[in-house]
């Protein structure tokens, strides 16, 4: 197998390469001067079986098109077969139309993402959806993978955690705190969250056996850090000790993580799906690991 990464994953796409004892096939891409995208593939792929790996974070709609160039210019050079890995997947929470004409992203990034012959797509904690299955829009195979165990490994060895509670803000974020309690040997519970808009959100009271404990939020995304302020606004009225949270797809900004310490947060975890301030975690292991087990 040959791994190629996309400019928002090349560090992730080469340490995934190196755990998998798989070539790593670099790429090069400029603009030119009226803002087209160039896309070179600088290796040979005849024949092969490639993985090409697209995090899609901060510029998804750039990062998005510098994938389809990517993956069609592969099938064209001759890959056998070509696989995608969407360490963090954009537009997957667009997955319905919430008011009348609105595009449903999803669906049409999903026919976009298959449309240039790939077999197969990996994901990483994508959003839960509220009455779709993801492997049904994509059409072709969907695995999901998780970053989960990860993250709890990571809380095990560098926080102390004292009579530890898992939280998710939302039922969505229900089957990632269960993994995580699972994983650290805690309960877990979760708020009931409704979006205002896309900034704001209500987190519903709920009554919390929290007292004294740490508590641990768990989400898939932190972007704004509404969500995670309004559920440790909660948790602190229910006495917690300490407030944590922890995500995937670390889409903050410096000024976002700022707004969640000021809320009694002590510590933001995140994974290595996109960069960011908090991106402790890392994925290519999960990755190596799915992408190895293709091969075999
Ligand atoms: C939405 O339901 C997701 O699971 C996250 O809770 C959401 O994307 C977080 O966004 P924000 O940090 O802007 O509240």
């Amino acid at each position: 197998m040959k791994i190629v990464g996309s400019t928002s994953s090349t560090k992730l796409a080469q340490e995934v390469a190196e755990l998998a004892e798989a070539e790593f096939i670099p790429i090069e891409t400029k603009k030119f001067p009226d803002g087209e995208k160039y896309v070179k593939i600088c290796g040979d792929v005849s024949g092969d079986h490639v993985a090409v790996i697209c995090s899609m974070g901060h510029s998804p709609d750039e990062y998005l098109l510098e994938y389809l160039l990517t993956a069609d210019a592969l099938k064209d050079l001759g890959a056998k077969n070509v696989v995608s890995v969407f360490p963090y997947l954009a537009y997957v929470r667009q997955d319905e139309r919430f008011t009348p004409g609105e595009a449903v992203s999803l669906v049409t990034v999903a026919k976009l993402i298959r449309s240039v012959g790939i077999s197969k797509v990996y994901t990483i904690d994508s959003h839960r959806h509220r009455r779709i299955r993801i492997e049904d829009v994509f059409k072709i195979p969907v695995r999901e993978l998780t970053s989960m165990t990860e993250i709890s490994r990571y809380f095990s060895k560098n926080l102390h955690l004292v009579n530890p509670i898992v939280v998710a803000p939302d039922s969505g974020a229900e089957s990632w705190a269960k993994t995580v309690a699972e994983t650290l040997g805690c309960s877990y519970t979760n708020l009931e969250k409704r979006r205002l808009n896309a900034e704001e959100v209500e987190i519903k009271p709920r009554t919390l056996d929290i007292r004294e404990r740490d508590a641990l939020i768990i989400d898939d995304i932190i972007s704004s850090g509404g969500t995670i302020i309004k559920a440790a606004k909660k948790i602190h009225e229910g006495g917690a000790r300490r407030v944590f949270a922890a995500c995937a797809h670390p889409l903050l900004s410096s000024e976002g993580l700022g707004r969640i310490k000021a809320a009694g947060v002590e510590a933001v975890i995140g994974t290595n799906t996109v960069q960011s301030l908090v991106s402790v975690v890392d994925v290519a292991p999960v990755i190596a690991d799915a992408l190895s087990q293709e091969r075999s």
